[in-house]
């Protein structure tokens, strides 16, 4: 086995992560952050914050939504319809399994993305039997992964899923934010927050969860004018690994492109995704993932979600449990817009500027005073101020599909003759329409495993865990080269200082060798040491995780190196002599 399949026990031993509730079982598909994960993960938010949002601060910004969620949204948003995979169970043990997983699993095929019927040929034609008890498998029914809950008490009125995906709190904001961001497009709404999936029995502990955190932005664009220069700035020298889905339906591997090739080859067809994919690759590799581990995947037309109509799942390679998605990258076009336009009956369009004016025909409601006073007397009053709460477009939807003479609008009764439908001419400079969206989305969790699979090294002498130092849990340890004051008081105020800024951990027990081998275990990238010198000339070591080198720097210049590195300045190369 690979040493690097020891990183779990790692994990959990020094506190990374561990299953919840463990103390009555724990339930499968749950995991807990421990300290030093949820340290880890912040950075890592910190990270894709830093990439996705405040380098595009001028036109991405970010929000948070409920987890709990209206049916609505997700009847109009195409999930409670869609959210489905396909479960089989077995009819001796009652053990349930995903099918497409079994299939694959068992027939080494790809089968995701196909219907019930396909998967319920496989299982028959190759009498695929319960893999635990070699029982018979029941016959393949839907399921939905959405979980449900009620909002105050019971009724089917109060109906509310736990969100699966961020992104609908992104669609149903989007007017409120493109009027903050006064009518800008492009637009990107990012969010980071919990989700939720009732899997079908997941197995890969981390990898497949039923609460995770996601990490996804809804970016916003006219498909007329995308305005995507940034691509190529940004874009033409970076390569992605790119496996087309025609060429993995014929066993084929991937393509090496720059993002820019992959758009104007038209392998990517929607230019903004081409431009975030190509910050996910910066991004994957920033956590410390080499190029060759990593790949973009194509989704087949049959595997695609309801939303989209083209995503690439990025993949990284582990030695646990081989290639994993890490993000997926989708263009969702306009159909959540157009879904919520019509579900809510909210405009949710976007105007753009016309280069030259045009003439449009309009249709327009006149509403004839004079009828409506005759009609009316006293009250007409009342009948105008009611007919100015209602929007034109509705007035004269009302109009148009009312039959008879007259017209119900509220309380009132009008004379149809009162309502008459004109079509004017009018010169417009600008016209509505429907922006495009193109999804970055990940998860929190897998990454944190990459990050740590990846880190994973297992030499002679020691395990460490060679984290990149901005994603490191621990950013710097202080310890005493023995427990003995003066060093320990020095030692502790230089902690406390370091502590205003940076995780930090003091330890002053055992040997300075088992306190190093603890600290690159958790893979804190530097160790500050204070010892009889110090007290001589203010100055301290600081030792390289890696190299397990060490510097001497002044003491008042410990907080300037710390800072530099965790920017990705390398220790050696700062100008200090070393010890
Ligand atoms: P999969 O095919 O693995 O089920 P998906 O295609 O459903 O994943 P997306 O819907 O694209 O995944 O979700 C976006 C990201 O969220 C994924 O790339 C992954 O990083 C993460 N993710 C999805 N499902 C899970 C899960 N059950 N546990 C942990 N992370 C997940
Ligand atoms: N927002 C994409 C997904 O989670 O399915």
């Amino acid at each position: 086995m690979n040493p690097r399949n020891n990183v779990l026990d790692l994990a959990t031993r020094r506190g990374f992560l561990w299953q919840s509730h463990e103390i009555y079982g724990g339930i499968a598909g749950f995991y807990d952050l421990g300290p030093l994960g949820t340290l880890m993960g912040y950075k890592i938010i910190d990270l894709w914050r830093k990439m996705f949002i405040r380098r595009h601060q001028e036109f991405v910004v970010e929000i948070k939504t409920p987890i709990i969620t209206p049916a609505i949204v997700f009847k109009a948003s195409g999930h409670e319809e869609h959210f489905t995979d396909y479960a089989v169970e077995c009819k001796s043990c009652g053990r349930v399994y995903r099918a497409d997983h079994l299939i694959e699993e068992m027939l080494k095929v790809k089968a995701e993305g196909l219907k019930a019927h396909e998967l319920e040929r496989l299982i028959r034609e190759y009498s695929i039997k319960c893999p635990a008890c070699g029982g018979e498998l029941s016959s393949v029914r839907a399921f939905n992964l959405l979980f449900v809950t009620y909002v105050g008490p019971y009724s089917e009125n109060n109906k509310a899923y736990l969100r699966p995906e961020a992104a609908q709190g992104m669609f149903v904001n989007f007017k409120k934010v493109y009027e903050y961001m006064r009518r800008r497009m492009p637009l990107g709404i990012a969010q980071i927050g919990r989700v939720a999936r009732n899997e079908i029995s997941p197995r890969q502990r981390l990898i497949r969860l039923r609460e995770f955190t996601i990490m996804e932005m809804e970016f916003f664009f006219d498909p007329r004018d995308p305005k995507v220069e940034i691509l190529y700035e940004r874009c033409s020298h970076r390569k992605i690994r790119v496996l087309r889905a025609e060429d993995k339906m014929r066993g084929g591997g991937p393509i090496e492109v720059t993002p820019v090739e992959a758009y104007e080859e038209k392998i990517i067809m929607c230019p903004w995704l081409a431009y975030w994919m190509c910050v996910a690759q910066e991004f994957i590799e920033a956590l410390g993932v080499p190029y060759k581990d990593t790949m973009f995947e194509e989704k087949a037309p049959h595997e695609l979600a309801h939303y989209s109509k083209q995503t690439f799942d990025q993949l990284v390679r582990t030695e646990r449990w081989g290639w994993i998605e890490v993000s997926g990258h989708a263009y969702r076009y306009d159909y959540d817009l157009s879904r919520h336009t019509k579900f809510s009956g909210e405009d949710l369009y976007a105007l753009r500027r016309l280069k030259e004016p045009k003439l449009v025909r309009r249709e327009q409601l006149r509403i004839d005073k004079k009828i409506i006073i005759e009609h009316f007397g006293r009250s007409a009053a009342e009948v105008f101020r009611t007919l100015h709460t209602i929007p034109q477009d509705k007035l004269i939807k009302i109009v148009k599909e009312s039959t008879g003479e007259f017209v119900k609008i509220k309380n009132f009764e009008i004379p149809k003759s009162a309502l008459k439908i004109e079509v004017v001419e009018e010169k417009v400079d600008v016209e509505k329409f429907l922006p495009h969206v193109a999804e970055p989305s990940f998860g929190l969790e897998r990454l944190i495993y990459v990050a740590l699979e990846h880190a994973y090294r297992e030499d002679n002498e020691r395990v460490y865990l060679a984290l990149p130092p901005y994603i490191a849990p621990i950013q710097v340890a202080v310890f005493p080269l023995v427990s003995r004051e003066p060093l320990t008081s020095i030692a502790h105020s230089l902690y406390k200082d370091l502590a205003e800024e940076f995780d930090v951990i003091y330890d002053d027990s055992g040997t300075i060798g088992r306190r190093y081998a603890r600290a690159d275990e958790i893979g804190v990238p530097l160790a500050v040491t204070i010892d009889y010198k110090t007290v001589e000339d203010h100055t301290v070591t600081i030792r390289d995780r890696d190299s397990k080198k060490q510097v001497r720097v002044p003491m008042p210049k410990v907080a300037e190196v710390v800072r530099q590195v965790i920017r990705g300045a390398k220790l050696l190369e700062l100008g200090f002599p070393e010890v």
